[in-house]
């Protein structure tokens, strides 16, 4: 039981599996331990531990720590905090349930179970008071939980907008670099170890729909609510669209988008990751390689952008030893704990979210046509009739008898009325099948 005396005594850690975060934990703690004690006041230690294999070859010291066979083991022990880095649905939620119903503050860097059930594991920890971190569930190093709930309290959050999964956003920029095919830079990110263990979840959408339901939580105080994400993954981008966006001032970025309006007396929110037109010279186009970047948007302070590493062992071990610092302060003062959400559980509210056809937007649509004097004419007059303006148009010159390469920026209408045009512009004859349409994405100051 957690009481206000000064405790100086080490920290006990009982760490759920060992990893790539589990190692960065135990290498960082092992680094930075005299820094993170002058700090805290005292010292933190992994004491237990409990692994998938054993026997499997590690990059961390693991001299003084118990081996326990199972994570309920370490989950009873006599440790003051547990870290579940297992990840996944099952036996994590189990394990983080069981920590909170014996009183002890529970670290997760498991994006997933807190998009899924985060709601259920909060209301189990305030009914116990107990102190759960999880900032290490998005974008790794990046401080993005502590600062849009404690660092923009001050503010009215409207929007956030991010690159929220390496794994896609490594792909993306070596298709635009070396110009290679998605397969080929997919390949090549798993290789590196950025992908998840299922990369679907990275390509199509799913890792970022878990970290932007998080977040959206957190910046607008709506309870969390994972199938209100709308996604649509990378795999349908191709090098020409790629070129042809950087040709008309874009760079093509996956993002996970963010936006809470009030009107009407209903509260609304769009919730979607999608991949995304975003203008050259904005940070989030200049963001490449695996690196995350958010950006979010308050009354008060405007715009706001937080790079940085959004995987890998050291970066995330980062924000879990954060985690657990904080767990320690909260273990001295409990009173003094942050509502999990920044907003007190009766203070969430919740707000309709829209699905992508209820949207506005701008978008880029691409266009095989035939070579033939009016086609342009008669496109243009199609957009015209649907009060659609044409902000920028690219037209590619086709090789001998080939058709030719429309590239079209419209300006922001709702997504019901793209959709329209689209399929209005599909019935000319001399436009050919597989066209392409990506939303574009422009930010104010
Ligand atoms: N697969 C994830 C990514 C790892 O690529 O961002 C970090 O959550």
């Amino acid at each position: 039981m957690a009481t206000s005396t000064k405790n100086t005594a080490p920290l006990r850690v009982g760490l759920l599996g060992l990893g790539t975060v589990g190692q960065g934990v135990l290498r960082v703690l092992a680094q930075n331990g005299d820094e993170i004690e002058r700090r805290l006041g005292r010292r933190i230690v992994v004491s237990h531990i409990a692994m998938r294999d054993p026997s499997a070859k590690r990059d961390c010291d693991l001299s003084g720590v118990t081996i326990c066979a199972t994570a309920a083991e370490v989950v009873a022990a006599d440790v003051d905090v547990i870290a579940e880095l297992i990840g996944g649905m099952q036996p994590a939620q189990n394990l983080v349930l069981d920590a909170i119903a014996r009183g002890k503050p529970v670290i997760t860097a498991n994006k997933a179970l807190i998009a899924e059930h985060g709601n259920e594991i909060f209301a189990a920890a305030q009914a116990k008071n107990v102190f759960v971190g999880f900032e290490a569930a998005v974008a790794g190093g990046i401080p993005i939980i502590k600062a849009v709930r404690e660092g923009l309290s001050a503010n009215r959050i409207d929007s956030l907008a991010g690159i929220i999964n390496g794994t896609s956003n490594y792909i993306l920029t070596q298709m635009s670099r070396r110009g290679i095919a998605f397969a080929e830079a997919l390949a090549e990110a798993q290789k590196l170890g950025y992908a998840e263990a299922d990369p679907t979840f990275d390509v199509e959408g799913i890792d970022a729909a878990h970290k932007l339901n998080i977040l959206a939580s957190l910046a607008f105080g709506t309870p969390l609510r994972f199938s209100a994400v709308a996604t649509e993954g990378i795999s349908q981008v191709l090098p020409q669209d790629i070129q042809l966006a950087q040709e008309l001032g874009y760079r093509i970025k996956s993002l996970g988008i963010a936006k809470h309006a009030s009107a009407n007396g209903e509260d609304t929110v769009e919730l979607r990751v999608h991949p995304t037109l975003v203008p050259v010279d904005h940070l989030l186009a200049k963001t490449d390689g695996a690196l995350n970047a958010i950006r979010v948007h308050g009354n008060a302070v405007g715009q706001t952008v937080f790079v940085g590493k959004g995987a890998g062992g050291d970066a995330t071990a980062s924000a879990v030893i954060a985690d657990l610092i904080d767990a320690a302060r909260w273990l001295a003062a409990p009173a003094q704990a942050v509502p999990y959400l920044g907003f007190g559980s009766s203070a969430l509210k919740e707000a309709r979210a829209l699905a992508f056809a209820e949207i506005e937007s701008a978008y880029y649509l691409r266009l095989k046509v035939a070579d033939e004097p009016g086609v342009l004419r008669a496109i243009t007059s199609i957009l015209a009739d649907l009060d659609i303006s044409v902000e920028a148009i690219l037209q590619k010159e086709p090789g001998e008898n080939e058709d030719a390469t429309l590239a079209i920026i419209t300006s922001q209408i709702p997504e019901s009325r793209c959709n329209r045009a689209l399929e209005k512009l599909s019935e000319l004859t001399f436009v050919r099948a597989g066209w392409s349409r990506l939303r574009v994405e422009h930010f104010e100051d």
